[in-house]
């Protein structure tokens, strides 16, 4: 599978978005990753299905959108309305989540589902044949500009061992802390997403940073 980087615009300049997007774009970011969260199934507020709309008249590049919300299924639709293809609910978001996964492929979205640090991963196998990624988190979600969680590691090890035994083809997400540093660990761990918020856009030169991040990673 071919690594894939993608810069979370939660760190990007809101004042001046598009001059962020595409100083990323030129350094070969292959996705973006919109963080969306509610303000109670995370201590903070980003922004909603709106932001999607005004990004895809900035980029080609394909969405991905990680819900740190309490009620994924009443935004699911409006997020695949706005474009976005690739969708991460949270599986502690709700006793459900089978739902909420099925409710994104029935409207014709992938899914994936994402793992907070302290949830094991034996807890994706109950919608395991809905999925194609699996998004690590290595932070506890709600802001950017954390430390990498150093047990992050392994899990994504012990991860891409059961993925190879019950379905090879799920990739491997990773989200908090990822840097130009870890990126290279991360890649030989399994991961074959890498999203990186502060990485990216806190970077002197965006664009000659996310060269250098995809160059370590492949
Ligand atoms: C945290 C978000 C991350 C965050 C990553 O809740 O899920 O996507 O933006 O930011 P950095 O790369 O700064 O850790
Ligand atoms: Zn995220």
């Amino acid at each position: 599978m071919k690594p894939l980087l993608t810069p979370s615009i939660l760190a990007a300049n809101f004042a001046n978005l598009e001059e962020d997007i595409r100083a990323a774009e030129r350094g070969g970011a292959d996705y973006f990753h919109l963080d969306i969260m509610d303000g109670h199934f995370v201590p903070n507020i980003s922004f909603g299905p709106w932001i999607a709309k005004q990004m895809k008249k900035i980029t080609d590049r394909p969405l991905d959108a990680h819900l740190m919300i309490t009620n994924p299924r009443e935004y699911i639709p409006k997020f695949i309305d706005a474009g976005v293809e690739l969708i991460y609910p949270h599986v502690e978001a709700s006793y459900d989540v089978y739902r909420t996964v099925q409710m994104i492929t029935d409207y014709g979205a992938r899914a994936g589902i994402t793992l907070n640090p302290a949830t094991p991963v034996s807890s994706l196998e109950g919608v395991i044949d809905l999925i194609d990624s699996v998004l690590i988190m290595s932070v506890c979600p709600g802001f950017g500009g954390q430390k990498f969680i150093p047990s992050s590691m392994k899990k994504i090890t012990d991860l891409r061992a059961l993925l190879d035994e019950i379905k090879p083809s799920v990739r491997i997400a990773v989200d908090g802390g990822v840097t130009l540093e870890n990126i290279r660990d991360l890649r030989k761990a399994g991961a074959d997403f890498f999203i990186a918020g502060s990485a990216v856009f806190k970077a002197p030169d965006i664009e000659e940073r996310v060269r250098a991040m995809k160059k370590a990673m492949e």
